[in-house]
């Protein structure tokens, strides 16, 4: 070949290398609660549960408070950094006020809103589960509109979903008065949270998504706040970790025995958040952490007792907490989450991790 010739080659396969490393899927969708919602909730009026106020996101570029319930960025801004996404997907909330969603939504859209559970009634002043998988039908629609059925329906098998939920549903069964705890048994509740988040999964794959990451619950009873509500010795809550773990189990099968074997080309890989975080917590130092049971911002016992308001003092050395919040783990341990869940062993991420989910053919 001519020089000429190489070199228009070379650049070729630099546009193609390129565009590759641009961003492994077409499309992110992500679902779910606080650990992932990018301002959702900023556009819910009514709703309490809101982080767009200091001290929160003082890591974030600018040190802005963007409705990210943690110092900086979460898991969802980092899996779609992973993916090679230009930014983290929009709050479907934010482009709704917009009034005009068409142009946003190629890339995918986040529909996560801290507060929300599996059960509507888990989600007060949040857009529930169901409620977000009503909005990506809506989302879906529109695509179908924009690019036919046919393109539409390439795009959204070949993306990803993202789905964070389950530790609002744990906490509410542990409120004090809690109702469900008078109404089932752990098994029972476990039993009705799994044949709902059935549903809602079945749903979103009848609206083509075949790709997805579902991320169990972490150690819910090792937070703040449970520990300083209730445990006298500041210990984790043992009977809501027991809780968690058998969530988690139940996710396991529903995934592996109930889906896989029924929905044709459903790919998962399920994460192990209570894995990978017991690792932080019975080995701190090995991951850099020096406090893995106080909040950074706060107040109180465990800086538990008054959350991450303007008025409390947070911590200088936010790498070194585990915890941001009462409720929420620091930027870095959203980072270190994903960058395990991305690459890592079947302990971690089964049955394949995220980049072997992405390279299966669809
Ligand atoms: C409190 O923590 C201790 C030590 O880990 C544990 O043995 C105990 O069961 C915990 N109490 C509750 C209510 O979970």
């Amino acid at each position: 070949m001519s020089s000429t010739l190489w070199r228009v080659a070379l650049i070729i396969v630099a546009l193609y290398v390129d565009a590759q490393n641009a961003q492994l899927v077409p499309a992110l969708f992500i679902f779910g609660d606080s650990l992932v919602d990018v301002g959702n909730n900023n556009h819910i009026r009514l709703s309490l549960i809101k982080a767009n106020f200091p001290h929160n996101g003082v890591d974030y570029p600018d040190g802005k408070a963007t409705g990210r319930f943690n110092n900086g960025l979460n898991s969802a801004d980092f899996l779609a950094q992973k993916l090679g996404f230009a930014g983290s997907p929009p709050a479907y909330l934010f482009l709704e006020g917009r009034g005009n969603i068409s142009s946003s939504i190629l890339n995918g859209v986040n529909f996560a809103s801290g507060g929300a559970g599996i059960l509507d009634e888990n989600s007060g002043g949040s857009l529930s589960m169901n409620k977000q998988v009503e909005y990506y039908a809506t989302v879906h629609g529109n695509l179908v509109a924009q690019l036919g059925s046919a393109e539409a329906q390439k795009l959204v098998a070949k993306s990803l979903f993202m789905v964070v939920i389950g530790s609002n549903d744990m906490f509410s069964y542990f409120e004090s008065n809690s109702k469900l705890k008078a109404k089932y048994t752990p098994q029972q509740y476990i039993d009705l949270l799994i044949s709902t988040f059935k549903v809602q999964l079945q749903r979103i794959y009848n609206l083509g998504a075949r790709r997805i990451v579902s991320v169990g619950v972490g150690a819910v009873g090792c937070c703040p706040s449970q520990r300083s509500k209730m445990n006298k010795t500041g210990d984790c809550v043992e009977e809501e970790n027991n809780l968690a773990r058998s969530f988690n189990t139940a996710l396991k099968s529903l995934l592996a025995s109930q889906l896989t074997p029924n929905l044709q080309g459903f790919r998962y890989a399920l994460c192990n958040t209570y894995g990978v975080a017991s690792k932080y917590f019975q080995n701190p130092s090995v991951y850099g952490f020096k406090d893995v049971m106080n909040a950074c911002c706060g107040a109180g016992k465990l800086n538990a007792r008054i959350a991450c308001l303007p008025v409390v003092k947070y911590c200088s050395n936010r790498r070194e907490y585990l915890f941001w919040d009462l409720y929420h783990p620091t930027q870095i341990v959203a980072q270190m989450l994903v960058d395990t869940f991305y690459e890592g062993s079947a302990d971690h991420v089964s049955p394949i991790n995220v980049k072997q989910l992405v390279s299966t053919s669809i």
